[in-house]
């Protein structure tokens, strides 16, 4: 049985305790996430709906959006927690804004129960639309 490292194993644990804060009472689907930083800090982030459905933000967003909003740049890994059969995926708006601002990072992918994988954002969005196609 694999195991995850003591301090991806702590970033879940980071997120799960901010699935706990989630704002979701439309859905009733709580997500938690963390993100660690190059300097060694970890933000939380959780799902916050809107009755305005679409102007719920995915704990994903919030985490990394904190981060930056801190300063911080250099994401050295994202997870995210739900109370999923398996592993919760991160939906495709996520991904994108994933591409853009934690390029590097190892995306942590759990539930509940104690399932996890782990994935680089290459492979959950081959091809991610970047400013590499307006920028000359
Ligand atoms: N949600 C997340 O926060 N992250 C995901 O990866 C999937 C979806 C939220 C958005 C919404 O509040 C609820 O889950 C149902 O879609």
């Amino acid at each position: 049985m694999h195991t995850l490292t003591p301090d991806l194993a702590d970033l879940l644990a980071v997120a799960a305790a901010a699935r706990q804060r989630a704002y979701c009472p439309y859905s009733r689907f709580a997500v938690g996430a963390a993100a660690l930083t190059a300097s060694g800090v970890t933000f939380p982030g959780c799902n916050i709906e809107n009755a305005a459905y679409p102007s719920t933000i995915c704990a994903e967003r919030v985490a990394l959006f904190n981060a930056y909003a801190a300063g911080e740049r250099e994401i050295v890994a994202l997870a995210v927690i739900a109370d999923t059969p398996g592993p919760v995926s991160p939906c495709g708006g996520c991904r994108q804004v994933i591409f853009e601002l934690a390029p590097r990072a190892i995306v942590v992918m759990a539930n509940l129960r104690g399932a996890w994988r782990v994935a680089l954002i290459g492979e959950l969005l081959p091809d991610g639309f970047s400013s590499a196609s307006f920028d000359e």
